[in-house]
């Protein structure tokens, strides 16, 4: 068995969480080189390319499950929409990250996935807290968390993102409890 076959799979009405596969790269290198979408992540890079995405998908196969979970999200119907990860880079700390393409904003399919992972999170994964933090720029992200159920903490940290360059954006850190 690869170690992909046994990460997990969540359902939602209109979408399915899964494990990257090789024939994500694609989308994933297209939907990703959108400034509007690396720029709102600290990790992506931009522009994006294709190596970046067979990079990333390659480096999921190598993640240690018990602290780090990708999920690639696919619309039942429009197949591969975006990503969506929680990393546990601090004992008791996972942090849920996530970005869509741009033609799939507005349709409440981050929200969706969103609440599908956290519901993943405190059934499957026995996690009682997750937090986030979204650029203070990006409110779309923090109303997503909002209706998830994330409640702003009040710090603001400033994090880089990879995609703009430069000075530290300050980002507002979110918490959900389960
Ligand atoms: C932010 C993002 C995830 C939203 O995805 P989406 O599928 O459009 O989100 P949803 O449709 O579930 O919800 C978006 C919400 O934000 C609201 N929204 C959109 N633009 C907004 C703005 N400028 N100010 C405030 N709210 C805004 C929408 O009205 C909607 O809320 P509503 O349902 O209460 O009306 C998507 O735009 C994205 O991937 N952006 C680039 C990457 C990114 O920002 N990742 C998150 C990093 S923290």
């Amino acid at each position: 068995m690869c170690a992909l076959d046994v990460r997990p799979a969540v359902a939602t009405e209109r979408l399915i969480l899964r494990g990257p596969v090789a024939a994500d790269v694609a989308p994933i290198a297209e939907l990703a080189n959108d400034l509007g979408v690396a720029g709102m992540t600290t990790h992506l890079p931009y522009p994006y390319r294709q190596a970046d995405a067979e990079a990333f998908v390659g480096s999921v196969a190598r993640m240690n499950p018990r602290t780090e979970t990708v999920f690639a999200v696919e619309h039942r119907q429009f197949g591969f929409i975006g990503m969506l990860g929680i990393h546990e880079r601090e004992p008791r700390r996972p942090e849920l990250g996530y970005w869509f393409g741009r033609p799939f904003w507005g349709r409440g399919y981050a929200t969706e996935a969103v609440t599908a992972a956290l519901r993943w999170a405190k059934g499957d994964w026995r996690r009682n807290v997750v937090w986030a933090g979204h650029f203070a720029d990006n409110p779309a992200s923090g109303q997503v968390l909002c209706k998830a159920g994330f409640l702003y903490t009040g710090d603001v940290e400033p994090r880089v993102s990879a995609g703009r360059g430069g000075s530290p954006a300050p980002t507002r850190m979110m918490v959900w409890l389960a």
